[in-house]
């Protein structure tokens, strides 16, 4: 990527798009973060006139709706519909305005819900998908599948990584809408605070999840778009997984909750195990570098620093 080339990161004002700005302004001249109060994404012309307007080098386009098993089940029309239209608008125009390079943010739910344990790229469209997430993960497959065939058909040079679970300071701790790691934070401070006895969660506890801490997931976007020259899609993980039990356990010994823990086991675990194999990533030179209780402690402090009124 040139230095002095525009670059523009959609999805500006969520956890990841707001971290990617700051450590992309480090090393690049002109750094544009889209937020949805300047262009609603799903509007086609809006976007068109954005990237009229901007003219932008580099896209790494990040917006997308995302949330946890809880609003994936209530609304997959909404995780489907807004994501199609966004990512394919964001696409298309970025090919319009003639990008050097187009990043595409993946996830690591695109994967089939019954495939060998860690998972490889080479597992991607091999089955079908867990259902609790399906209209938010066809949607990311399409995205993947339109960067790929714009790049085929266009000659549009693209990146495509693929994250598993993140987390980090700046998430939301709404429990509608947040993703499993900051639940469990905001669950374990309010019960410590209010002296609960017990607090009780979502399925069995044996799912297996993978987290990558946010700053890694932006060095690790940042390499996937300067360092490698692939449309093929590129796991971006540590490679290390817990189960939602020891996860659990983990945050409630850092947030100091001495309490008991119950599980609703009428409420779905979702995918069984879910953690992605690394092995191309680490051959490119990538490795994460946060421990799991350092980064928890941080998303501990982030929760903490919020006045009550506002812990949500
Ligand atoms: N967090 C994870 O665990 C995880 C894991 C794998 C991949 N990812 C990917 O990482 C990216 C960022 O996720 P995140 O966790 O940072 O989510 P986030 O905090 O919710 O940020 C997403 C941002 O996209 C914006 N957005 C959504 N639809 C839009 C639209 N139609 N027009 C304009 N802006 C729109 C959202 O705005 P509003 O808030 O106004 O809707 C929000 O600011 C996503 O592509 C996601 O699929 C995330």
């Amino acid at each position: 990527m040139d230095r002095n080339g525009k670059v523009l990161v959609t999805g500006a004002a969520g956890m990841v798009g707001r971290a990617l700005v700051v450590r992309l302004r480090r090393d690049y001249s002109t750094v544009v973060g889209l937020t949805r109060d300047e262009c609603d994404l799903e509007d086609r012309a809006a976007v068109r006139r954005v990237f009229t307007e901007m003219k932008p080098d580099y896209v790494f386009h990040v917006a997308a709706k995302v949330g946890g098993i809880k609003a994936n089940m209530s609304d997959p029309v909404a995780f489907l519909q807004s994501n199609l239209l966004s990512q394919t608008h964001v696409i298309e125009s970025s090919h319009a305005a003639g990008v050097k390079k187009f990043l595409f943010l993946g996830s690591s739910c695109i994967y089939p819900r019954e495939i060998p344990q860690p998972m490889r790229e080479d597992s991607f469209l091999k089955g079908p998908l867990e259902p609790t997430n399906e209209g938010y993960a066809i949607a990311k497959i399409a995205g993947i599948r339109l960067t790929q065939y714009y790049h085929r058909q266009f000659g549009m040079k693209v990146s495509i990584p693929l994250p598993c679970n993140i987390y980090g300071p700046g998430d939301s701790f709404d429990l509608e809408h947040c993703h499993v790691l900051s639940a469990l934070v905001k669950r374990f401070v309010d019960a410590r605070d209010s002296g609960a006895k017990e607090v009780t969660l979502w399925g069995t506890g044996s799912a297996r999840r993978e987290f990558i801490y946010l700053d890694d997931v932006v060095e690790g976007i940042t390499f996937a778009m300067t360092k490698t020259d692939t449309p093929e899609i590129l796991n971006l993980g540590s490679g290390t997984d817990f189960s939602i039990k020891e996860l659990a356990q983990m945050v409630a010994e850092l947030v100091g909750f001495n309490g008991g823990l119950a599980w609703d086991t009428t409420k779905p675990d979702g995918m069984p195990r879910k953690c992605l194999d690394v092995t191309k990533l680490k051959a490119l030179g990538f490795e994460t570098k946060t421990a799991m209780p350092d980064g928890i402690r941080r998303v501990i402090r982030d929760y903490e620093a919020k006045p009550m009124g506002e812990r949500k």
